[in-house]
C-alpha cells in the first residue's frame, strides 16, 4: 500500500481525535486574513520601497503574490483531495512518503515558531509607543532582549561561525540591548492561555481582530485616495527588476518581492485547520483561495496608494503607513492605524501560533514527534501540552533573542514548503490519476510547474547567509529523524 493510503487509513482509522469540527469557510477566511496582513504591509511596505523597489513596490506585491497564487491552487487541489491530512505535512506524506514529509514538516516548524516570535517582537514596538503615548512606557532594558553582540560576548564568540561579524556596523550600532522583551513574553503568553481555552473561541477574537485590522485599512484607503501625488510615482523603478548596490546588497523588484513575500505567508496556515473545519475537502480550499485573493488586493491597493502620498524616500521607518498619514497631517488617522496594527500583528500571532501546535500533533500522531506532544484534553478539546510547550518556547525566544535576521528564515521555509506543494501535485497526478480531484488546478501541470519555479526563484533572491542557516536547521532536522523518528514512526510499523 503506498504513503497515500496508508496515511489516509491512520488518518481516518482514528475515528476522534479530540479535536472539535468548530470552523466553517468563513472563519477559515478569516483565519486566513488574521494570518497574513500583518508585518508585512503594516511595516516591511516602507523598507522594500525605500530601499529595493521604490514605488515599484507594489509590482513587488503582485510578483509574490503571483507565486503565492500557483501555491494557493496548488494547496487547494491537494486540500479537496486528500481532506483528512491536511498541511504541507500530509500532502508531502502523501505525494513523496516519510522522509520528505517529515522534512517539510521540520520546516513548517520553523516558518510558523519563528514568524510568531519576530512578529511578538513587532508588537512589542507598537505596544510600548501605544502605553508611552497614555504615559505608561516602559523603560529600554524591559522592552529589548540582549543584542546579537550581547550574546557573543556571553557565549565567547560561539556565534561567529553561523555567519555573525561582531565588528559589523550593525553589530556596533546595536550596543548590549536590553534584558527582556517584556511585551512580547507577556503576549505569547496571553495567546497560549487563549488556544488552550477553545479554537471556537479563538476564531471569534480573531474575527473581532480581524475587523479592527480591516477597518484601519479602509481608513487609510479612504484617506490616502484623496491624497495621492502623482509626482511621488516617479521614478517609478529607481531600481530596476533586479541589480547590486557597490556594497553587495540585492535590490530592485524581484529582490524587493523576495522580502515582502513575508507579507502573504500564513494563507497556508487554513490548510492545518482540517481537523477543526466542518466540511475540510469542501471548505479549506475555499478559506485559502478567498483569503489570498481578499489579502492581494488589499496589498496592491495599500502599497500604491502609500507610495502615491508620499515620496517613497520617507518610508524606510518602523511604522511607514502611520507615518505617512501624520506627514500629510492625519493625526488622529496615524494614532487608528497604530491601533490596527497591534491587533492585526495580534491575530497573525495567534493563527500562526495555533497552526504550529496542529502541525506538531499531526506529526507526533505519526509517531515521528514523541507521544505527549498530540495529547487532547478532553475538557477543553485543544492539545494543551503541545500548546504550553511551544508558547514557553517562543516566549523565551521573543523574550531574550535577537530575531531580525532570522525573520528571513520564514521567508525560505515558507517557500520551500511552497515549491514541494507543487511539485507533490505534479507527483499525485503521475501516481494517482483516478482519485477524485473536487478542485483541479486547471491547465495540466503548467501552473503547479509555473509555481514550483516562482517560488524557487525567490528562493534564489534571497541573501546567502539565509541559505546557510535554513541549510543548518534542516541538517538538526535530519540528525532527529534518523535518531528518533525513523524508530517510533507508526506508518511504517502498518502492514502494507
Ligand atoms: N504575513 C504575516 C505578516 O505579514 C506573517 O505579518
Amino acid at each position: 500500500m503506498n504513503a497515500l493510503f496508508r496515511k489516509k487509513k491512520i488518518v481516518e482509522g482514528e475515528e476522534d481525535h479530540g479535536l472539535k469540527k468548530c470552523l466553517s469557510a468563513v472563519d477559515l477566511t478569516l483565519l486566513g486574513i488574521g494570518a497574513i496582513i500583518g508585518t508585512g504591509i503594516f511595516v516591511l511596505t516602507g523598507h522594500a520601497a525605500a530601499t529595493q523597489s521604490g514605488p515599484a513596490v507594489v509590482l513587488s506585491f503582485v510578483v509574490a503574490g503571483l507565486a503565492c497564487a500557483f501555491a494557493a491552487l496548488a494547496y487547494a487541489e491537494l486540500a479537496a483531495m486528500v481532506g483528512g491530512c491536511g498541511s504541507a505535512y500530509g500532502y508531502s506524506y502523501a505525494a513523496f512518503g516519510e522522509l520528505i514529509a517529515w522534512i517539510i514538516g521540520w520546516d513548517l516548524i520553523l516558518e510558523y515558531g519563528v514568524s510568531v516570535a519576530a512578529v511578538a517582537n513587532g508588537w512589542s514596538g507598537y505596544f510600548n509607543n501605544a502605553l508611552t503615548a497614555i504615559g505608561l512606557g516602559l523603560p529600554d532594558y524591559l522592552t529589548k532582549g540582549p543584542t546579537t553582540g550581547a550574546w557573543n560576548m556571553y557565549l565567547g564568540g560561539i556565534l561567529e561561525p553561523f555567519g555573525f561579524d561582531p565588528k559589523s556596523e550593525a553589530v556596533v550600532k546595536a550596543g548590549m540591548g536590553g534584558i527582556v522583551n517584556l511585551p512580547a513574553v507577556m503576549i505569547i503568553l496571553a495567546l497560549m492561555v487563549m488556544l488552550i481555552i477553545g479554537v471556537k473561541q479563538s476564531a471569534k477574537l480573531n474575527a473581532a481582530m480581524v475587523a479592527v485590522k480591516l477597518l484601519t485599512i479602509a481608513v487609510f484607503v479612504g484617506i490616502a485616495l484623496f491624497n495621492v501625488h502623482p509626482e511621488n510615482w516617479s521614478p517609478f523603478m529607481p531600481f530596476g527588476w533586479f541589480d547590486h548596490t557597490a556594497d553587495g546588497k540585492t535590490v530592485g523588484v524581484l529582490a524587493g518581492a523576495s522580502l515582502v513575500f513575508f507579507a502573504y505567508v500564513g494563507f497556508d496556515a487554513v490548510s492545518t485547520a482540517v481537523e477543526e473545519a466542518h466540511d475540510p475537502q469542501r471548505d479549506v480550499p475555499k478559506g485559502i483561495i478567498w483569503s489570498l485573493a481578499f489579502c492581494t488586493i488589499i496589498y496592491i491597493l495599500v502599497s500604491g496608494l502609500l507610495t502615491g502620498i508620499v515620496p517613497y524616500t520617507s518610508l524606510n521607518v518602523s511604522s511607514p503607513v502611520a507615518h505617512a498619514l501624520q506627514s500629510i497631517g492625519y493625526n488622529w488617522a496615524s494614532a487608528l492605524v497604530a491601533t490596527g496594527v497591534i491587533f492585526g500583528l495580534t491575530t497573525v500571532m495567534l493563527v500562526l501560533y495555533y497552526g504550529l501546535t496542529r502541525i506538531v500533533v499531526a506529526i507526533s500522531r505519526d509517531g515521528l514527534l514523541p507521544g505527549f506532544f498530540s495529547h487532547v484534553s478532553p475538557v477543553t478539546h485543544t492539545p494543551v501540552t503541545v500548546t504550553v510547550i511551544c508558547g514557553l518556547v517562543m516566549a523565551l525566544a521573543a523574550g531574550f533573542i535577537p530575531l531580525g535576521a532570522l525573520a528571513e528564515l520564514v521567508n525560505i521555509g515558507t517557500l520551500a514548503a511552497f515549491v514541494l506543494v507543487c511539485v507533490g501535485v505534479i507527483a499525485l497526478r503521475k501516481s494517482h490519476p483516478d482519485i477524485p480531484r473536487p478542485y483541479k488546478m486547471p491547465f495540466g501541470i503548467v501552473l503547479p510547474v509555473l509555481g514550483a519555479l516562482s517560488c524557487g526563484a525567490l528562493i534564489a533572491f534571497l541573501p546567502l547567509i539565509t541559505h546557510v542557516r535554513f541549510m543548518l536547521w534542516l541538517a538538526a532536522g535530519l540528525v532527529i529523524y534518523f535518531v528518533y523518528s525513523i524508530r517510533n514512526s507508526k506508518l511504517r510499523t502498518v502492514p502494507a
